[in-house]
């Protein structure tokens, strides 16, 4: 195989640009301002050949996060494999509302409700480093990935394999933050993009989307300390929903969130003192 250049090996990627430069920096192991200030630099066999079957995989439709293996979110750098979700910005959302919730040396009882890669679990307990962090999922093949994600970032969080709240039995909490699966069964979303990749599990969520939300939101208040606080990820056109089963559950102050984009994508409330 000719040794090719970096400049040579993205043009001929066949894919998008962006996604060309991430995976050529992860094959070259390399910054993108090296890639941009070295454009001649030849690449190794090896790293020719990992490139080239990077970018065959993507062209076949393959998310970028799972060919590397790896995602931001909120700063840190998370594994994330087929097993998981793959962490998306706007959930960084949830993490700053949760965060504006805990004061930065406050012991709190902190639940993650399927926690996926761990992203939400993680972020909360690195950036509160006296919060108690318990973090659910039903996917232990899940649960093995949130649980390198907390050992890469030093954040020691309570991992339990549990259907919601099951496995809890009576333990409550001060907050718990949850970005259940809110697509509608037969979204065509589910057959475009990254999502056709993305566990179903982590997805799907009945005939509309909301059948999660509503068992999440009914449950969490047997919870909840009196006056501890529920938040929840919706899709951007739920929280109508998600404030209406909010309101007709125990929750008071009850609020939603935009993201940068201005869409509403985190709904919560406050358990009612005299109904927890
Ligand atoms: C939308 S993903 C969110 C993952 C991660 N928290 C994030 O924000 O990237 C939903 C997660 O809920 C988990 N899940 C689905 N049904 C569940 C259930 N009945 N009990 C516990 N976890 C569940 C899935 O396995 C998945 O990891």
């Amino acid at each position: 195989m000719a040794a090719i250049s970096i400049f040579e090996a993205l043009r001929g990627a066949g894919i998008d640009r962006a996604d060309a430069r991430v995976l050529l920096r992860t094959a070259v192991q390399a910054t993108d301002a090296h890639l941009a200030a070295h454009p001649e630099q030849l690449l190794t066999a090896i790293q020719h050949e990992r490139f080239r079957g990077w970018a065959e995989r993507r062209r076949a439709g393959e998310p970028v996060a799972y060919i590397i293996g790896s995602r931001e979110f909120y700063s840190l750098a998370f594994g994330v494999t087929p097993a998981v979700l793959i962490p998306r910005p706007e959930t960084e959302l949830l993490v700053e509302s949760a965060l504006g919730m805990i004061a930065p040396q406050a012991p709190v009882r902190v639940l993650d409700l399927g926690t996926g890669s761990g992203c939400v679990a993680v972020a909360i307990g690195r950036y509160r480093a006296r919060a108690c962090v318990t973090a659910v999922d039903i996917s232990s093949a899940a649960l093995e990935v949130a649980r390198e994600n907390a050992t890469t970032h030093g954040v020691s969080i309570e991992f339990i394999e549990s259907n919601w709240f099951a496995a809890l039995r009576d333990r409550r909490f001060h907050l718990i933050v949850a970005n259940p699966p809110y697509v509608a069964d037969g979204d065509p979303h589910l057959g475009r993009g990254d999502l056709r990749f993305e566990p179903r599990g982590a997805l799907v969520a009945g005939p509309i989307g909301l059948d999660a939300i509503e068992r999440v939101v009914g449950q969490a208040s047997r919870h909840l300390d009196p006056g501890g606080w529920l938040l929840i990820e919706h899709g951007h056109d739920q929280a109508p929903s998600a404030r209406a089963l909010l309101a007709a559950g125990k929750y008071r102050e009850v609020v939603t969130h935009r993201d940068l984009a201005g869409l509403e994508r985190v709904s919560g409330g406050r358990v009612d003192v005299t109904a927890a």
